[in-house]
């Protein structure tokens, strides 16, 4: 027997249908969508056939299934992916939500010990255990607005012991929890007291880094990306370049922090290191964008903060034109607390004139592409994983249209063909 039938769709938002592992340019701006559509989700949670409901009924006339569900004027669209959170940490900073209204700005708070370094105290002071608890109530949240694969960093540790209890909490949400993860160490998220950046990326390339190998080694802990904040102040161009150089030799993709508050020439170093993803680039230059496109190296833009600290919207629509993969992550941590997708392609696309397909493309497809999974996630086709949702809409577009209660619109979400 199979695992799941979705029966009688009124849209089936297929995203790619030709094995596409990315949407980029003209592509993106018009998705593959079947009407009066069912799926099947074979015994191994993998998408079996997918067409239209007359078409499916027939190829599967007398076969069993262990669920069906009728989609009668609902739709279903793939899992969406979110290419870039912070879910672990202790400490909230709602105060400090009260000082930006106020006027402070992202550097005043961090300069002044709050931001960053805030969360850093109270996540070394978190036991693992509680560490675990909240990352599941977020990622439980996170879950409910559709998003079934999402990118968790570290990077409120700092220090090789800290570090290693945030990597552990995120390998145990990998190995028990239903939402897929895409890890990444974030050890450079932030200078350590005490420490110059030349002094953390030393300490990073020559003790984190190695130790990081030897767990991946035993099979202990299985890590993605490595990502450093490259930010004035933060880690400059030359640290980062050593800092991703070394995690790239070890095997982990690169996916990181670049050109938010400043220009760092970041996106040119992505396309030079063959990065997977550049993350902001609120003030990427213009050959950056041109050596990103090239590179295939995709722009993981976040809509969320330039929303909440009223930044500069980078330019989606010269990446899109210039051909940038563009992919969206909710850059959810204490200083964006936003856990739904659907909210980020939402203020795509009216802070950065994204199209609705653009969005959609840019939270699943894309998305996948900026963790290297496009292979099996980001789209309805055979041989994908069964990740979708199923919305109570007779339009797909009702998910980005729709501001706020997503949970109300999102009837199911499915994970390997199990409702969640
Ligand atoms: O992506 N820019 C650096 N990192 C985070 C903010 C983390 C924090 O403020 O705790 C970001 O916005
Ligand atoms: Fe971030």
């Amino acid at each position: 027997g199979h695992r799941l039938l979705l029966e009688n769709a009124r849209q089936a938002v297929l995203v790619s249908a030709r094995g596409e592992r990315f949407l980029a340019g003209d592509a993106a701006r018009e998705l593959a969508v079947l009407q009066d559509a069912s799926l099947v989700v074979g015994a191994d949670g993998f998408i079996k056939a997918i067409g239209s409901a007359d078409a499916i009924q027939k190829q599967f006339s007398g076969e069993t299934f262990e669920e069906r569900i009728d989609c009668s004027g609902k739709c279903i669209l793939p899992g969406l992916v979110d290419a870039h959170t912070h879910p672990v940490w202790a400490g909230e900073r709602v105060h400090e939500f009260a000082m930006k209204l106020a006027g402070a700005s992202y550097m005043d708070i961090h300069q002044a010990g709050g931001g960053i370094n805030f969360t850093v105290e109270r996540t070394r002071q978190a036991s693992e255990e509680e560490l675990f608890c909240s990352l599941q109530q977020r990622l439980q949240c996170m879950l409910r607005a559709g998003t079934t694969l999402v990118e968790c960093k570290s990077g409120y540790g700092l220090s090789l012991k800290e570090e290693l209890k945030m990597l552990r909490v995120i390998e145990r949400a990998r190995r028990e929890l239903p939402v897929g993860i895409s890890a990444t160490y974030c050890g450079a998220h932030s200078v350590p007291r005490g420490k110059t950046a030349l002094e953390a990326a030393d300490d990073i390339i020559n003790n984190h880094l190695p130790t990081l190998e030897e767990l991946g080694r035993r099979g202990e802990m299985h890590i993605d990306n490595i990502d450093v904040f490259c930010e004035e102040g933060v880690f400059d161009l030359d640290c980062t370049r050593r800092i991703l150089q070394g995690g790239k030799e070890m095997g982990l993709q690169i996916n990181f922090h670049g050109d938010e508050l400043h220009p760092m020439k970041a996106a040119e170093l992505g396309a030079e290191l063959g990065a997977r993803a550049v993350s902001h680039l609120e003030e990427v230059s213009d050959t950056g964008i041109t050596a990103m496109a090239k590179a295939g190296c995709s722009a993981v833009l976040l809509p969320t903060t330039a929303y909440m600290l009223r930044l500069k919207q980078p330019r989606a629509r010269k990446m899109l034109e210039e051909g940038v993969i563009v992919a969206l992550g909710s850059d959810f941590n204490p200083n964006a607390h936003c856990f739904a997708m659907p909210m980020v392609m939402h203020l795509a696309c009216v802070n950065l004139r994204m199209s609705m397909p653009e969005a959609l493309a840019a939270a699943t497809i894309n998305a996948a592409y900026a963790l290297g999974k496009s292979h099996t996630h980001g789209s309805l086709e055979v041989g994908k994983q069964g990740d979708f949702i199923i919305v109570n809409a007779s339009r797909w577009e009702h998910l980005i249209y729709q501001f706020g209660c997503h949970h109300e619109l999102i009837e199911y979400v499915i994970v390997k063909g199990k409702v969640i």
